[in-house]
């Protein structure tokens, strides 16, 4: 069979509309629920919450009358009996668990059993008895994410598949399987937080970049409805070397404490280290303050680190890392309730950072009084609600503004 091109414009998109499985997050790093028909990768490192994560949304699924099969390589029946347990009483529903690790053997009790989503735990232990290569390999793991691709186009089956990262990048690990799913969810971060991020790296049928956020408690993952709070709440206000920043993790304003710590060097060179921030950025912001703002931190071990183990990697948390550093380096707190939003350029320019209005909405609602923002970004379309908005041209007037 060959495929006819088509005219754009005549192409139907009434398609099956997303199945909302009612996890908040989950629906939200995937762009509003599942894609029928849709391969999702959801990678992390062991231990991290994959399987939980993935038999909490099977057990939302049944609830909406669909027949689910878990299949797992990596545990027992039993085992799997064991975790749903935990997370909840038991419903109902339709969830079949099958323990196998023969590709073929999938596809068959998929044929058999009809099921409306698939979970596959995981592609490393999954193989196909078409090939000689061991389970694991680059050759297994693209072929099993090739048939299950396959599968989900041509049954409109949604499929979750799971796939182990490690530190060091292992060598058939779900980076190699990338360009074949529609959607790959990684888990971020530590497992030693208690909360759990999980971004969208790439979707076909949603924005990248997108996160869901968890609580890892004694029942699995909690969607978390309001991560400003989760990341501000063990801060303590008059601390020097403290600063807050409202980041955007996909479309959502995320405040986050960034913390410092500026001491003079304690033997030989200079230290530095930047923990959930970009080590690179720190050295510029260093140079800035002290070639822009003559503080002299050049000779000072330096340790910056974003409170509770999120990663900020924009731009526009220059102005805050850079203000705590300052805070630090003069042993002085930054006035309470102060949001810093700002990316700064090498001399010393404010620059106006995107969706200013959706984070100075966040500050406000989350009961920050005063925004420092780039003057470019002013005035704000929507006004600024109740905050003290405080313009800054230039990183050399950021002294008298915070201090
Ligand atoms: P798991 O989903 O097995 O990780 P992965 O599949 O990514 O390897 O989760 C492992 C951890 O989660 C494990 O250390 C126990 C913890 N956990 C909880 O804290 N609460 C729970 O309700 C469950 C099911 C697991
Ligand atoms: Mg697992």
């Amino acid at each position: 069979m060959s495929a006819k091109p088509l005219r754009l414009s005549e192409i139907s998109t009434s398609d099956a509309p997303r199945i909302v499985t009612g996890n908040t997050e989950f629906d939200r790093v995937l762009g509003g629920g599942v894609v029928p028909g849709s391969l999702v990768l959801l990678g992390g490192e062991p231990g991290i919450g994959k399987s939980t994560l993935l038999l909490q949304i099977a057990q939302e699924l049944q609830k909406k009358e669909r027949r689910v099969l878990y299949v797992s390589g990596e545990e027992s029946a039993a085992q799997i009996k064991m975790r749903a347990d935990r997370l909840g009483p038991p419903a109902a529903g339709e969830i079949y668990v099958l323990p196998e690790s023969s590709l073929e053997a999938i596809l068959g009790a998929v044929g058999q059993l009809h099921p409306t989503d698939l979970v596959v735990d995981s592609v490393q232990t999954t193989f196909s008895e078409a090939l000689d290569s061991t389970p694991g390999s680059i050759s297994q793991v693209r072929h099993v994410a090739g048939q299950l691709l396959n599968l989900a186009k041509t049954e409109n089956l949604p499929v979750f598949l799971i796939g182990h990262v490690t530190k060091d990048g292992s060598i058939a690990g779900p980076k190699a399987l990338e360009h074949i799913v529609d959607t790959v969810l990684y888990f971020e971060g530590e497992r030693h937080h208690n909360h759990r991020i999980v971004r969208a790296v790439k979707n076909r049928f949603g924005a990248a970049n997108e996160v869901g956020i968890f609580e890892m408690t004694a029942h699995g993952l909690i969607p978390v409805d309001n991560p400003s709070d989760l990341f501000l709440r063990e801060r303590e206000e008059s601390a020097p070397g403290s600063a807050v920043v409202c980041a955007m993790e996909g479309t959502r304003p995320i405040l986050a404490e960034i913390q410092a710590l500026v001491l003079p060097v304690q033997y030989g060179t200079a230290r530095r280290t930047a923990t959930g921030c970009d080590y690179n950025r720190i050295s510029v912001l260093v140079a800035m303050l002290q070639k822009r703002m003559d503080i002299p931190v050049m000779g000072c071990d330096i340790y910056v680190s974003a409170a509770g183990g999120l990663q900020i990697g924009e731009p526009a948390a220059d102005l805050a890392l850079l203000a705590a550093i300052l805070s630090s380096f003069r042993n002085r707190a930054l006035p309470p309730n102060t949001v810093l939003i700002g990316e700064l350029g090498l001399s010393g320019e404010v620059r106006p950072v995107s969706q200013v209005q959706v984070r100075v909405r966040e500050a406000t609602a989350m009961g920050f009084s005063r925004c420092v923002l780039p003057a470019g970004n002013l005035p704000l379309h929507d006004g600024p609600g109740s905050a003290e908005l405080i313009p800054l041209r230039n990183v050399q007037d950021l002294s008298d503004v915070i201090f």
